[in-house]
């Protein structure tokens, strides 16, 4: 809504080809990418085939078997390192053009770095690569979704500066082996996520707790390493490539407790600059470096008297400079929104940590349906907002491919809110594209099929396939919203 005359006249436009008479009859711009996403831990199980080495994800969860609620691993999974052709199947009947799948760092480089490349590792990412292409599918590629070779947490993982480099060996090899059919990369999947709840807090693996102090180390350095690996994309494959990189950021929506009340609106912005604009503000806007306010609110709080020096790493000016500008698109993960209103960090529930430092206080409203996981909530109209506040703080010439959007439930096949969740999310981001001018051009549905959720283990699901998990099999069959998704790529309406 805010962005300025010249936009007016790209909406008009849209609204005159796409869209008269409201998103019902909106059809989805031309050249959108319809896709649909995974990660590598969260399906391919073989955990220790083939000569693939441990993630900190596996020796996480067999140290610790009480972490997820049906005492869970994926070291089966759905199984997709032996089914892929399934899969591929599977997104071919879904009629979407692209598949999101991420790499496993530790099957390709068992030790996590590159004095060790695997055949096998090469082999199966080779044969799904070609499977993709010869059922007309592009694959966008994640190089880190979460799991990290044992090795290199051993050595501290992201909270150490070494990282950065074996992240671009990582990636200069991943560039080298399939950079020829793979031209659209992202370097991280939510690093947010990542860091504050691996290294700052012990929700995920690897559980550091180091709260308020590790998961700003963990996201400096996957900053920098994110910026190293686009830099070497640049500089030794995108003459030949000819590829994108960029990178996957998440963000709930931040809507105010109460719109009335200044503190709140302020306590959703903070939330956003110090959630978001963390990562965000670096990469895409103009200044580059950390948001001012992130530094402020840090620093306002010492964890012990009289130490004054930032819990908050600092860019020299050479980094600033790489980071900034450093992908080709956002890449935006959304599900749920948060109502916010202030809170200081006494009153928190943790001793400093990110979102104690942000000052906010997060709920959810009572009235919205909450289908599944504990943190999920359905509120549309907070896609909306969120794809417009990310076009008013970055510009709407960095084009927003959504990376992952998604419902979190309990059930089976007919999976009848999910069908409204995506048609309802869907709707909102139609309104952002046609009558806001929001540069969207993709959209990933989370995810292709059930797979093993992290924290939730196999309880919580996401997927547009259901999988029986105790069948040997791990037999997949395609529920309402599959149909529903099918539907939506096919006539590129949404179908209410
Ligand atoms: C985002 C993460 O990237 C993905 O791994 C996870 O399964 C979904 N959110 C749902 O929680």
């Amino acid at each position: 809504a805010l962005l300025g005359a010249a936009l007016t006249g790209l909406s008009l436009v849209c609204s005159v080809r796409g869209a008269v008479g409201g998103p019902s009859n909106y059809s989805f711009p031309d050249g959108f990418m319809f896709g649909v996403a995974t990660a590598a831990y969260q399906i391919e199980g073989a955990w220790n085939e083939d000569g693939k080495g441990e993630s900190m994800w596996d020796t996480f969860l067999h140290k610790h078997p009480d972490y997820t609620p049906d005492r869970s691993n994926a070291d089966v999974a759905a199984d997709s390192y032996h089914k892929y052709m399934d899969d591929v199947a599977m997104i071919k009947d879904l009629g979407v053009e692209y598949y999101r799948l991420s790499i496993s760092w530790p099957r390709l480089l068992p030790n996590g770095t590159d004095n060790n490349i695997s055949k096998a590792g090469v082999r199966y990412y080779r044969k799904l690569i070609k499977e993709l292409q010869s059922a007309n599918i592009t694959p966008v590629v994640t190089l880190f979704h979460w799991d990290l070779p044992t090795p290199l947490m051993d050595l501290g993982g992201w909270a150490n500066p070494i990282m950065v480099n074996y992240f671009r060996d990582y990636a200069r090899v991943a560039f080298n082996l399939f950079g020829d059919v793979v031209k659209i990369w992202t370097t991280m999947n939510e690093p947010h996520q990542h860091c504050y709840n691996g290294y700052g807090s012990d929700y995920f693996a690897p559980a550091i707790k180091s709260h308020g102090v590790g998961e700003y180390l963990c996201i400096h350095y996957i900053l920098l390493a994110h910026a190293a690996a686009y830099h070497l994309y640049d500089q030794e494959f995108r003459p030949n490539q000819k590829g994108k990189v960029g990178i996957t950021l998440d963000a709930f929506w931040a809507k105010p407790k109460n719109n009335s009340k200044p503190e709140d609106i302020e306590a959703a912005e903070r939330y956003l600059q110090m959630h978001v604009g963390l990562f965000a503000h670096p990469i895409y806007s103009k200044e580059g470096d950390y948001p001012d306010i992130a530094r402020k609110r840090v620093d306002s709080i010492s964890l012990h008297e009289g130490y004054t020096r930032s819990r908050l790493p600092t860019f020299s000016p050479e980094e600033v400079n790489a980071l900034r500008g450093s992908s080709d698109f956002f890449g935006l993960n959304h599900y749920t929104t948060f109502l916010m209103s202030p809170s200081s960090w006494e009153k928190t529930w943790l001793i400093p940590s990110l979102d104690s430092d942000t000052g906010v206080k997060l709920e959810q409203d009572a009235k919205w349906i909450k289908p599944g996981a504990e943190w999920f909530s359905i509120y549309p109209q907070g896609f909306r907002k969120l794809i417009n506040w990310v076009t008013n703080q970055y510009g709407k010439e960095i084009p927003i491919i959504i990376t992952e959007n998604g419902m979190s439930d309990f059930g089976g096949i007919n999976d009848y809110l999910r069908v409204s969740y995506y048609n309802e999310y869907m709707a909102q981001m139609l309104m952002a594209i046609y009558e806001d001018g929001c540069n969207v051009q993709g959209y990933f549905a989370w995810t292709l099929m059930d797979d093993f959720e992290w924290k939730d283990g196999y309880v919580s699901k996401f997927g547009l396939y259901y999988v029986d998990f105790d069948s040997p099999e791990k037999t997949r069959t395609p529920k309402q919203s599959a149909i529903n998704y099918r539907e939506i790529v096919r006539t590129r309406r949404i179908n209410f």
